[in-house]
């Protein structure tokens, strides 16, 4: 087509459709602070794995077979026969993780910074959302290989519903469609996997991000930028989220992306983390397998149902553990968004979240033995303490004035003195190697560097310092 033509082309379209005013709104003049860190590369990234999950899994499914007679044969049709089908399931199955692994931190990342607090309640209540979504999403698709951990995973949990007292059984019963894991929930299972959830996340991440532009994004000195404004309106800690924030983006996928490839070529299952072993035997409905536990991402959420011992109560901590967090910011009562003003009480309580989220996480891996229960319960204890008594922490902690502008980081160019200052002093010059015609001597500034004791013990005594004085 001529140039003229296709220019006529466009001026046809943008005479019917606000694609220039949409891209003008929400791009070059959506003015993000300008001090933006590392954190906030995980919402782009759960976008760009979103898209990764829809095409890959339209890949797969053009030929796997949602039959209970045909489906573990039909994915190992895939990986051996179908061209390039390995790679696309592992992508798909490497995807999943990385879902879970990115929105984790996208959510910590908020919960540092107080992105939940007001104005941003919707941002986080939608975000809420799309994270029980994503978890129906990965639990109904891990059905779907109808290996031995997804029929007999999906069996431990469905029957969870039946603790429900009055309405359980038949609820469990409703939800499998059969008197236990048949054709019939890997059918449903199926429907929902691939079109329903898949539409609703969709929808759930569209508003989210609404909600966002309509408020601005918080930042990690969780100032409102929109405060201090220029005569044109421009707040002054703002820039243009494209070109500025598209290009620091796309450096974040390149990092991430070879992270995701290692992983896809070199170790795709992850240990078993990320496909479990028992999952390359087909489901055999009259063998239950040794050992039953969910994919990582779920188990800090299962050890808290297997710590608590009354099964009803055990369901009711599970799901207790997931709706505490959707009251967020209404537990949380200080006014401070971010981590960096905040009391030490804050950062200390924050701290031991994190150290019982990852406990927690660990102990759901292992076989539930009494010593192993009682450590999970302490853990559960300081996961719902670390909301539950927030009400009352947040009110008595002494937080640090927040300045009025947002402050600069030193940029890493700036950092670099003190890195090489660091450097010269956990290492010393070794003295000159000896050549003396029998022993062959290394000369490179590499080998004649060795340890310096003395300068390690200074270099790490001041990081603990630093580290001690950011926590106070
Ligand atoms: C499919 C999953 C998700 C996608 C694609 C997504 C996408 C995004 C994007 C693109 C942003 C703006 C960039 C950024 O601040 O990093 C954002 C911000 C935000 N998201 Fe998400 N998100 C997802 C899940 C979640 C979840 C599960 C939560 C929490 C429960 C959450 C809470 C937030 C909050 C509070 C912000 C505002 C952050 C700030 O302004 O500091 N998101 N999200």
């Amino acid at each position: 087509m001529k140039p003229s033509r296709l220019n006529a082309c466009g001026e046809w379209v943008l005479d019917r459709f606000p694609l220039a005013s949409l891209w003008k709104d929400h791009m070059t003049h959506y003015y993000a602070p300008k001090n933006f860190n590392f954190w906030y590369f995980f919402g782009s990234l759960a976008l760009l794995v979103l898209v990764n999950q829809f095409l890959t899994g339209i890949l797969l499914t053009m030929n796997y077979k949602p039959d209970a007679k045909l489906a573990f044969d039909s994915v190992e049709y895939i990986m051996r026969d179908v061209s390039w089908g390995w790679l696309v399931r592992y992508m798909h199955s490497t995807g999943a993780s990385a879902f879970f692994i990115v929105v984790y931190l996208h959510m910590f990342r908020g919960i540092m910074y107080g992105s939940f607090k007001q104005p941003r309640e919707l941002i986080w209540i939608f975000g809420m959302l799309i994270f029980v979504a994503l978890m129906a999403e990965a639990f109904m698709g891990y059905l779907l290989p109808w290996g031995q951990m997804s029929y007999w995973g999906a069996q431990v949990i469905i029957s969870l519903f039946s603790a429900i007292p009055v309405i359980g059984d038949d609820l469990s019963l409703w939800i499998r469609g059969d008197y236990v894991v048949s054709d019939a929930t890997l059918n449903r299972f199926f429907a929902f996997h691939v079109i329903a959830v898949p539409l609703v996340l969709v929808m759930l991440v569209f508003m989210h991000i609404v909600a966002l532009h309509e408020v601005g994004s918080n930042n990690p000195d969780g100032i409102d930028i929109k405060k201090v404004k220029d005569k044109d309106g421009v707040p002054l800690d703002g820039i243009p989220f494209h070109p500025y924030y598209t290009v620091k983006d796309i450096a974040g996928v390149g990092v991430f992306l070879i992270f995701f490839a290692t992983i896809i070529f070199y170790m795709p299952e992850m240990g078993g983390y990320f496909l479990e072993h028992a999952n390359f035997i087909p489901a055999d409905p009259m063998k239950t397998p040794e050992h039953i536990a969910p994919l990582w991402y779920f188990t800090p959420f299962y050890a808290i149902l297997r710590a608590i011992p009354d099964k009803f109560a055990g369901v009711i901590g599970m799901g207790g553990a997931i709706v505490v967090l959707f009251l967020l910011p209404w537990l949380d009562r200080n006014p401070v968004r971010s981590i960096r003003y905040r009391g030490g009480i804050y950062k200390k309580a924050l701290a031991l979240f994190v150290i019982s989220f990852i406990a927690l996480g660990y102990l759901g891996t292992q076989p539930a033995t009494p010593v192993m229960t009682n450590v999970a319960r302490v853990f559960t204890a300081i996961y719902f303490g670390f909301f539950l008594l927030m009400p009352i922490y947040t009110r008595w902690e002494k937080t640090k004035p927040v300045p009025e502008r947002v402050t600069a980081e030193l940029s890493l160019e700036e950092q670099f003195p003190a890195f090489i200052e660091a450097f010269e002093e956990i290492t010393e010059v070794a003295p000159e190697p000896v050549d003396d015609g029998q022993h062959h001597a290394f000369r490179s500034t590499f080998f004649s560097r060795r340890p310096n004791p003395e300068g390690i013990r200074n270099v790490t005594t001041r990081l603990a310092k630093k580290l001690k004085e950011s926590l106070d």
